[in-house]
């Protein structure tokens, strides 16, 4: 274990490889473009290393890295070969125009790699590792060697390789847990080891590349940093090669968020960036993000549950352990639903300018409950209608004077509609599919709204022939959607009624707006 304490500050470096393994991901390729757009969001997030590709995998990858070279800097940008000179040659030209430039080599060290994939031996694979080091020094001063599957790999055998590549010249040593196979206190225990063991460590920086496959990626990385490991590779959204790669939200948000356990460390990230960044890496390859992933998931900072909510109300750290803010979310959002009590249903109404007595809030909270058993979530549009039919009188900009319908078998459904706007009238005709459907024609060529009928009811709301008729709609007009009721012994006039209620709804309220969003 690493001894601290001292008060000293250590700089975790944090190598993005989003654009290299990230892409390794199974239906995640990006164009050229799409790389150079990430990158620049990557330099702006404040990563240290940007592993843009590997160049020697195809032509696009040579091209992607080229461009990432000449046009971004800041961050030290890096490509992958394998120990060979043509691999490292690749690397080499696609970095050509970077103003730091770091070649990445690698070679399995493990006994089933060797045997199987590589079929070489212990001796042969020593003696390549220290060549391409070597090999790829001749071109910058910033080598990194990777011994794959270093997890795996016989530790005395490990130990050798790394004291032979930072002989070569190799400024970074990298253990990567290839297929996640590591658990953190084994891996913990493998850095220990490593700096114990290797005479020259002292000149490389160990870094820890970390696979997901039993979900430990994150665990195993920062098990490695609290036991020496002073880089690490990661990625965007935790992309990568299967279940791909430890994720850079989750490592940096740990060490600034444990800053009692990760005493004195640090990363350059600038956090706020990582929300922005997530998205378009999200946009760019396709991958969606689970909506509970943590950091930058959408749920990552909501709350559904009625006792969460109530004590994000009154504190926000009892149920928050990080600031939305502080990793660019737009906020904390308590979600209405129906696991939410009074106290968010409240906070929303406040926030959205209603100030109900209690009697109100009752109604309100009753019929909410109604429409959350139904419903996943409860929007604003969903609380201001529900007021609107339960508590707001709705004046009557349009008041109907008169309607007149034609029908039948052989003729054209038409209306002809009169109506009232304060002292003036306005009269207008239109056909339709039927009489209502022409009656609400003219209405909307009377009050210039277009509007969609999305629902209509009708109910008889007392007995006989001259039983009143009662007309529900609910309407939409440029994404809001309302409801409108009229009654009346004519259906065609009740119908009107009720049609003329939803645009006076639409025209008395704008969208209902939270203060703050
Ligand atoms: O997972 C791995 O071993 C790699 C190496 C190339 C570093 O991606
Ligand atoms: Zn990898």
């Amino acid at each position: 274990m690493v001894k601290r304490g001292t008060g000293k500050k250590e700089k975790i470096i944090i190598f993005d490889t989003t654009l290299r393994d990230g892409e390794q991901c199974p239906g995640a390729s990006l164009g050229t473009k799409e790389k150079l757009e990430i990158a620049r969001q990557l330099a702006l997030l404040g990563a240290d290393v940007i592993e843009a590709g590997f160049p020697i995998a195809s032509p696009g990858d040579l091209e992607a890295v080229k461009l990432v070279a000449r046009n971004v800097k800041g961050p030290v940008i890096c490509g992958l070969a394998r120990s060979n000179k043509p691999d490292i040659d690749a690397a080499r030209e696609a970095l050509r125009l970077a103003r730091r430039g770091r070649i990445h080599v690698f070679l399995a060290t493990s006994k089933i790699h060797m045997k199987y994939k590589l079929r070489k031996a212990e001796g042969e694979i020593l003696r390549l590792a220290r060549q391409s080091v070597k090999y790829a020094r001749r071109f910058t001063d910033d080598v990194e060697f990777s011994p794959e599957d270093a997890s795996r790999s016989e530790r005395e055998f490990l130990f050798r390789v790394l004291e032979a590549v930072i002989q070569a010249g190799a400024k970074t040593v990298n253990i990567p847990d290839t297929v996640g196979y590591a658990i953190p206190r084994q891996f913990g225990q493998l850095i220990s080891q490593i700096r114990e063991r290797v005479p020259n460590i002292h000149k490389a920086v160990i870094s820890v590349h970390c696979h997901n496959d039993l979900g430990l990626g994150v665990s195993n990385s920062l098990e490695a940093v609290l036991n020496g490991a002073r880089q690490v590779e990661c990625t965007m959204n935790g992309l990568g090669e299967r279940a791909g790669n430890a994720s850079l939200e989750e490592i940096v948000m740990t060490i600034k968020t444990r800053k009692d356990v990760f005493k004195g460390m640090y990363t350059g990230i600038n956090t706020r960036q990582i929300c922005k960044t997530s998205r378009l890496v999200s946009k760019l390859t396709g991958m969606i993000v689970q909506p509970n992933k943590a950091i930058v998931g959408q749920n990552a900072f909501r709350h559904e549950a009625g006792i969460h909510q109530h004590g994000v109300l009154r504190k926000r750290t009892t149920y928050e352990i990080m600031r939305p803010e502080d990793v660019g979310f737009g906020g904390t959002s308590l979600v209405l639903g129906k696991h939410s009590g009074r106290h968010a249903l409240e906070d929303r109404l406040r926030k959205l300018g209603y100030a109900l007595s209690k009697a109100e809030l009752d109604k309100i909270f009753l019929r909410f409950k109604e429409l959350a058993d139904k419903k996943k979530e409860v929007f604003n549009e969903d609380i201001a209608a529900i007021i609107e039919d339960e508590i707001l009188v709705v004046p009557e900009i349009y008041s109907l004077e008169a309607v007149h319908t034609s029908s039948g078998t052989k003729t054209i459904p038409t209306a002809t509609v009169r109506l009232r706007k304060g002292n003036e009238i306005f009269q207008d005709a239109a056909c339709g599919d039927g009489p209502v459907d022409a009656c609400c024609k003219t209405i909307d060529r009377i009050t210039g709204i277009q509007c969609e009928l999305l629902e209509y009811s009708l109910k008889a709301v007392t007995g006989g022939k001259d039983a009143l008729g009662e007309v529900n709609v609910q309407v939409r007009a440029k994404n809001r959607v309302v409801t409108g009721r009229g009654a009346s012994t004519d259906i065609i006039q009740a119908s009107a009624k009720a049609y003329l209620n939803a645009i006076n709804k639409l025209l008395f309220r704008k969208p209902p707006k939270v203060k703050g969003e």
